[in-house]
């Protein structure tokens, strides 16, 4: 068929499908899977860190990680629509994330226990998108390539302020130093998770990178998020709570431990530590801003009445 013909020929010479352009049914449900998943997470995400944006330690901490949390709301809403090019309806997407029908990433199901940790979600977390993020800038659907560069570039921010956060904490007292090693403790498995089950048990990742959609497998991502993590764990200071972490001269990378796969299965599945607290919010969210959205659409409506008549 002359069609797929093309849409083969667009994948193969490495250029963008557009939203108009023909594409398989496999490809848009993948994509719009994906995407929607994507954007659950940024939205969810902000819960973590909003937490902490009332007892930031100073008003500096407090403008960066409202800025940072902000953030993740803008790569939400432009993820959402990037779906919506697809013929995703944004109200159907919200509506799968808050009855647990779709998934967002298991990482932001842990809790947030001390301010330490929002440096730790800057630096492992934040870092863990980035790996996985900066491939996707040439992922092969054109509005989703387009919108990682623009969200990559700001991820890049929130790593460095988790960093610089971090590296503060490591210079001051004995308390902070602890409090930082014990969330690095915390947050170093789930992050290696985040990248999903190892390349074996990953349902979707060989047709998803037939199709260039994933241009990396979860394997191949998480190994070169260690072997960029390590030297940083150095400079700061900190242990990565991993005996079986060491240089493997012969393969050029770090040979690491395995993360325990039941509890990623669990955490996915809706029962890690705070999943039912972070779709309740959503949900809370959500019944909320019920108002916001009558009165956007009455105004709408109007609007396009009066430019009608
Ligand atoms: N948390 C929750 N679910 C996950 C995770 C995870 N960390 N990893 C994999 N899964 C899910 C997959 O979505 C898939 O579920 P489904 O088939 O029911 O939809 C299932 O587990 C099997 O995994 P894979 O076959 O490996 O899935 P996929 O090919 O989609 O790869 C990955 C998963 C790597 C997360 C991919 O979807 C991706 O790159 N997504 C874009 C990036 C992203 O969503 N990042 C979110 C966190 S970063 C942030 O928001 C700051």
């Amino acid at each position: 068929m002359e069609l797929e013909a093309e849409f083969e020929r667009v994948l193969a010479a490495d250029q963008r499908v557009e939203p108009r352009d023909w594409m398989p049914d496999g490809y848009r449900r993948t994509l719009v899977r994906q995407i929607a998943q994507h954007a659950h997470s940024e939205i969810i995400g902000m819960q973590p860190e909003g937490n902490w944006i009332s007892r930031a330690p100073s008003l500096r901490r407090k403008a960066i990680l409202l800025a940072k949390v902000q953030d993740e709301a803008g790569h939400g809403l432009y993820l959402y629509a990037a779906a919506e090019t697809l013929g995703a309806d944004r109200a159907d997407l919200t509506e799968r994330l808050i009855t647990g029908r779709q998934k967002y990433s298991s990482i932001f199901n842990y809790p947030t226990l001390t301010f330490a940790d929002v440096g730790v979600i800057g630096w492992l977390v934040d870092g863990a998108a980035i790996c996985n993020q900066v491939p996707l800038c040439r992922t092969s659907y054109g509005p989703y390539a387009r919108a990682m560069i623009r969200v990559c570039k700001e991820e890049s921010f929130h790593q460095r302020q988790g960093y610089e956060l971090l590296a503060t904490m490591m210079a001051g007292t004995d308390a902070q130093r602890s409090m930082v090693q014990d969330a690095v403790d915390r947050w170093w498995w789930p992050s290696l998770m985040m990248f999903g089950p190892p390349d074996a048990e990953s349902a979707n990742t060989e047709r998803s990178v037939a199709w260039r959609i994933k241009r990396n497998t979860n394997d191949e991502l998480r190994q070169k998020f260690v072997d960029m993590t390590v030297p940083q764990a150095a400079k700061l200071g900190v242990t990565l709570p991993d005996p079986e972490l060491r240089w493997n001269a012969e393969r050029g990378h770090h040979d690491f431990g395995t993360p325990d796969w039941d509890e990623f299965r669990r955490v996915v599945g809706g029962d890690g530590p705070c999943n039912a607290q972070r779709v309740a919010h959503r949900r809370t969210a959500h019944e909320e801003g019920e108002w916001v959205r009558a009165a956007a659409t009455a105004h709408a409506a109007k609007r396009a009445a009066r430019e009608a008549g």
